[in-house]
């Protein structure tokens, strides 16, 4: 069996568990998880405290994409939140666009989409879809979204390039794609990336900020900008808004 369908089979059995369990015992290390995660990548208390309390342990996002969202002009309508887990951001962001935009929100795991699907229905959001797919098969028409969103899902796309080349012809042209995940910073060890844990962790398949320009001058887009966060080497959280050609 390849890496990639080994991944995938290992994504969607850690994302169901994590679904299952409320304090947040995905990981084999000690992270922190729940409401003081999200206070700590910087989420609005006051968004996050009119979100289900059961909601806020099953998310496990890898920065708050929501400033860069607001900031975004021509004001994006028609958003994708790719890997979208229980739907934080999705519920977050359809809280806030009530009357305006539609969001999508797709993931692999169909117990953290019926988390999602159960907070929208608490929260009275109307304008959000929930839909099980896969990254590397999108069932999306063309140009459906002017934004897409990934928190923490990139890195474990195994063909970044064949990835940016559907997901281009799902965006708008001038379209974006905002991306909050793991930079490389340092080199692996030898044989790292081909172990589907170490890739399920986000770090295997993370980028240096040079194969992140690499990546766009080869699919067609550019990268507008990259913002560093925390470093934990051989790894630093970052933020990369990505822009389709038009
Ligand atoms: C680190 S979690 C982040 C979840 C969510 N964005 C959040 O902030 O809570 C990564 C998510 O990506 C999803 N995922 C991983 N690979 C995927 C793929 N090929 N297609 C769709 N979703 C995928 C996982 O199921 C998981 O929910």
């Amino acid at each position: 069996m390849d890496l990639e369908t080994r991944l995938r089979r290992r994504l969607q059995r850690m994302y169901d568990q994590a679904a299952a369990c409320d304090a947040g015992l995905l990981s084999p290390v000690n992270l922190p998880r729940g409401r003081a995660l999200l206070l700590d990548l910087g989420y609005p208390e006051a968004a996050i405290a009119r979100l289900p309390a059961w909601l806020l342990a099953k998310a496990f996002p890898c920065g708050n994409p929501l400033p860069a969202i607001a900031a975004l002009r021509p004001r994006p309508a028609s958003i994708l939140d790719l890997g979208c887990g229980c739907g934080l951001d999705a519920c977050l962001l359809a809280s806030e666009w009530r009357e305006n935009g539609k969001i999508t929100a797709l993931d692999l795991s169909g117990r953290l989409l019926s988390s999602g699907r159960q907070a929208a229905r608490e929260l009275g959001l109307a304008r959000l879809a929930f839909v099980q797919g896969d990254a590397g098969r999108l069932p999306f028409r063309r140009s459906a979204f002017d934004l897409v969103t990934m928190n923490g899902s990139f890195n474990v796309i195994v063909d970044k390039e064949g990835f940016l080349r559907q997901l281009a012809t799902r965006l708008t042209p001038g379209g974006r794609l905002l991306i909050n995940d793991l930079l490389l910073v340092e080199p692996l060890p030898p044989g790292f990336v081909d172990e589907p844990d170490n890739w399920a962790w986000n770090i295997a398949g993370a980028l240096t900020a040079e194969g992140y320009r690499q990546l766009c001058r080869r699919t067609g887009f550019s990268l507008v900008s990259l913002r560093r966060g925390e470093l934990m080497a051989p790894v630093q959280a970052a933020e990369l808004l990505l822009r389709r050609a038009d």
